[in-house]
């Protein structure tokens, strides 16, 4: 009957602590170890709650909260508990309650109150006491020792001081400086080595307190172990990047656990960050390591928001303690292989639009040629004539009318009248009763080409044939030497295999032009298609046309060749 009432009454005690503080996450113990008569302090933190919105409680052993009032020797102030100072019979668990609005944590702490004798010649002093401080000191370089003071701010420290065993240190020595928490020690040597200690005075309402902080100093020899870092990346390498691109590049370092080496980038000396800290442009990054068993990896990148050209052919050197490695920006080289095909490609290109405009405009740019180098050109050659015109003679009227036409009327008009050269037309130039053959063997001789004109009409052929004032001629174009032959033919001529061999001949070898036009007016320009042609296969021009009613009549088609304006073939 007795035991489920005295359950009862048990839980009904314990309900209203269960709901203050044992609804809470608990957290793992802190462990202080502190001598007695010395103010400490702790501090209530559990990141990340306590950085918002949080109560913070702190409780007693006895689960009795702590008192806010300052002017007890144990309260909180804060976040704090405080006691001012330590007691012996302080030592026990202590927790502290965190709550935001949606968690709660209780974190512990076992605090140890013991009993020190520091510089009582009567008792020995232990080493290593459990409040020590270990601090290392590096041999032939200079370093410093922290006292360590973790109070709240309303505490007001002041009249730090230094000792070396039980010997105050007089800090405006060579070897040692003072500043703030800090003591500098000088190009260490191995008689730095020892137990140091530092002393502070609180004030608090009005009272003072003093803490004894002891530190156990040891010296190291630069780069003990033998292990100097080593920078895996960069290794004194280029980069190529383009102008204007973003680039990061990792520094790899490894080192070994005990080293607390500076880890950066430097250019010019200056830290990177310091170098371009107007613009921002080219930052260190934020240094990330991995731990292995022996060693451990750092990695620490450099960033370049945008590579300008004042950034190229300088080292930027990654640090690492006395270990450094550069790494240079270069500008890509040019692709030699691209610009050699797209010059050749651009080169061919280039050649056959020359080609296909020369192709197209060959006769207008000779003729506009032989015009602008006309005065220049006086070459005397002995010939009398131009050209030398072979013709069908008209048998039948009806016929051979167009020939007649273009032979008496439209070439005279053309190439003598327009074009100022001199032809000889055989029936219009020979003198009266000379022999046919004598005609045609001296004049030839003193004309510079021959123009054939032929017909299709098998009578004309006929006719060709057996006419020895054709042979003749041809026979001599033939053989004289730089005698051209023009073949104007009258209609297209299918069946080239009846003409004489003689035609068949220079027919394949300069072709011939065919007689394109009707006999209206436009037909006697020198500017058409076809007297373009014919001019362009006569010689440069020697006898332009001197009368100025010549000029006068034909002002609308002269053949002042440089106006010949182009025109596609
Ligand atoms: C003490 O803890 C609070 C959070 O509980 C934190 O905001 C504050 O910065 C801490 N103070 C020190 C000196 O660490
Ligand atoms: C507190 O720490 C002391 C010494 O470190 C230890 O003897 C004791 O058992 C601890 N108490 C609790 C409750 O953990
Ligand atoms: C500390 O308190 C003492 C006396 O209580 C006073 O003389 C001294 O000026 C105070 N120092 C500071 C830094 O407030
Ligand atoms: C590098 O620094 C030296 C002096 O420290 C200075 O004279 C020099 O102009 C600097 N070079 C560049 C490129 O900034
Ligand atoms: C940048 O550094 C130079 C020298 O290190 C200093 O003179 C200058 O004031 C600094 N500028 C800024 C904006 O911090
Ligand atoms: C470089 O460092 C920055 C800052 O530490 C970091 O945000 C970034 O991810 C790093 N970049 C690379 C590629 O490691
Ligand atoms: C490794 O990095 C962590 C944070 O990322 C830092 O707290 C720690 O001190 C670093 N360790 C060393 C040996 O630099
Ligand atoms: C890279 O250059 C630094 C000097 O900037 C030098 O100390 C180091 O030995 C060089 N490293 C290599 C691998 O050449």
């Amino acid at each position: 009957m007795g035991v489920p009432s005295l359950l009862l009454c048990r839980m009904s005690i314990a309900l209203p602590l269960f709901v203050g503080a044992g609804a809470c996450h608990h957290t793992d113990m802190h462990y202080e170890t502190i001598a007695v008569d010395q103010p400490f302090a702790f501090n209530c933190s559990y990141p990340p709650i306590t950085n918002g919105a949080a109560s913070v409680r702190w409780y007693a052993a006895s689960k009795i909260p702590v008192s806010k009032d300052i002017q007890h020797r144990i309260h909180q102030e804060q976040t704090w508990i405080l006691f001012l100072p330590l007691n012996l019979g302080d030592s026990g668990i202590y927790y502290c309650v965190v709550k935001s609005s949606d968690s709660c944590y209780r974190i512990p702490m076992n605090l140890t109150v013991f009993v020190k004798h520091w510089c009582d010649t009567s008792r020995r002093t232990p080493e290593n006491l459990p409040d020590e401080y270990q601090q290392i000191l590096h041999m032939g370089k200079s370093g410093s020792l922290t006292c360590h003071l973790l109070f709240p701010d309303s505490l007001v420290l002041h009249s730090i001081k230094w000792y070396k065993g039980c010997k105050e240190i007089e800090p405006s020595g060579d070897q040692f400086n003072l500043q703030g928490q800090k003591l500098y020690v000088n190009n260490v040597s191995p008689e730095d080595k020892g137990n140091y200690a530092c002393s502070v005075t609180l004030n608090h309402t009005g009272k003072q307190y003093k803490v004894l902080n002891s530190i156990s100093v040891s010296i190291k020899r630069a780069g003990s172990g033998g292990r100097i870092p080593k920078i895996i990346y960069p290794e004194n390498n280029s980069i190529e990047v383009k102008l204007g691109s973003p680039l990061i590049v990792d520094c790899k370092i490894t080192d070994t656990k005990e080293n607390t080496n500076l880890r950066c980038w430097r250019v010019n000396s200056t830290l990177v960050d310091d170098y371009y800290n107007n613009t921002k442009r080219i930052r260190e990054g934020i240094e990330t390591n991995v731990s292995f068993k022996d060693h451990i990896f750092y990695t620490v990148n450099i960033t370049f928001l945008e590579v300008k050209m004042e950034d190229y052919g300088i080292p930027f050197v990654c640090h690492a303690g006395v270990s450094a490695a550069y790494v240079v920006l270069t500008l890509p080289a040019p692709d030699f292989r691209a610009y050699l095909i797209g010059g050749l490609i651009t080169l061919a290109v280039l050649v056959v639009s020359v080609v296909c405009i020369y192709n197209n405009f060959k006769i207008d740019i000779v003729l506009w040629y032989r015009s602008a180098l006309h005065s220049t050109r006086a070459i005397e050659d002995r010939k009398l004539y131009d050209a030398y015109v072979l013709y069908p003679k008209p048998q039948k009227e009806s016929q051979n009318h167009d020939v007649a036409t273009l032979v008496l009327k439209l070439l005279p008009e053309v190439l003598e009248k327009q074009c100022g050269y001199k032809l000889f037309i055989f029936g219009r130039d020979e003198f009266p009763g000379q022999a046919v053959a004598n005609v045609i063997d001296e004049n030839i001789k003193l004309c510079r080409r021959l123009i054939v004109i032929i017909v299709p009409e098998s009578l004309s052929f006929g006719l060709l044939k057996n006419m020895s004032e054709e042979q003749i001629a041809v026979y001599n174009a033939l053989i004289q030497d730089g005698m051209k032959v023009i073949l104007i033919e009258m209609e297209e001529i299918e069946d080239y295999s009846t003409m004489p061999e003689s035609i068949q001949y220079i027919r394949q070898k300069h072709g011939a032009i065919q007689w394109s036009g009707d006999f209206t007016e436009q037909s006697q320009c020198a500017k058409t298609k076809f007297w373009k042609k014919v001019r362009y296969h006569m010689p440069p021009r020697r006898y332009p046309p001197s009368s100025p009613v010549q000029l006068l009549r034909h002002t609308s088609c002269d053949c002042r060749e440089g106006d010949t304006g182009l025109i596609t073939h």
